[in-house]
């Protein structure tokens, strides 16, 4: 299985950062205190692909997705779109800091990967 470690000691709350894995990009957002909560304010109900922020991420400060959408596979853009998350520019999909789809024709949540923090915090595996 390939991994895939990253030095996440210079990213910044509220930064997300993209690196390649497998050929892909992969988003590695560390996420604020109020990014933490603004993803475990959301109805899951109301998500067309219902999804628990807890589900997506081991540690609530880092999520780590494959930034590729989930309608045809453009790249969406970071901070930006209607909910804080990402936006796809190619049919406007939005997604949500927890990178759940929220509008657009996108069908599903862009893919989480696993990933692992170090004790000092600063490096993950995906
Ligand atoms: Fe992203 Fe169509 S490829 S909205």
């Amino acid at each position: 299985m390939a991994s895939l470690e990253v030095d996440l000691s210079g990213v910044e709350p509220g930064k997300t950062i993209t690196v390649k894995w497998r050929g892909k990009p992969v988003f590695i957002r560390r996420r604020t205190e109020k990014d933490i909560e603004e993803a475990n304010s959301v109805d899951i109900s109301t998500l067309r692909d219902p999804q628990k922020d807890e589900e997506r991420v081991k540690n609530p400060e880092w999520l780590v997705v494959v930034g590729v959408c989930t309608h045809l596979g453009c790249v969406p853009l970071p901070n930006a779109g209607d909910f804080g998350g990402w936006f796809c520019p190619c049919h406007g999909s939005h997604y949500d800091i927890s990178g759940r789809i929220r509008k657009g024709p996108a069908p599903f949540n862009l893919e989480k990967r696993e990933s692992r923090a170090y004790a000092n915090g600063l490096r993950t595996v995906i």
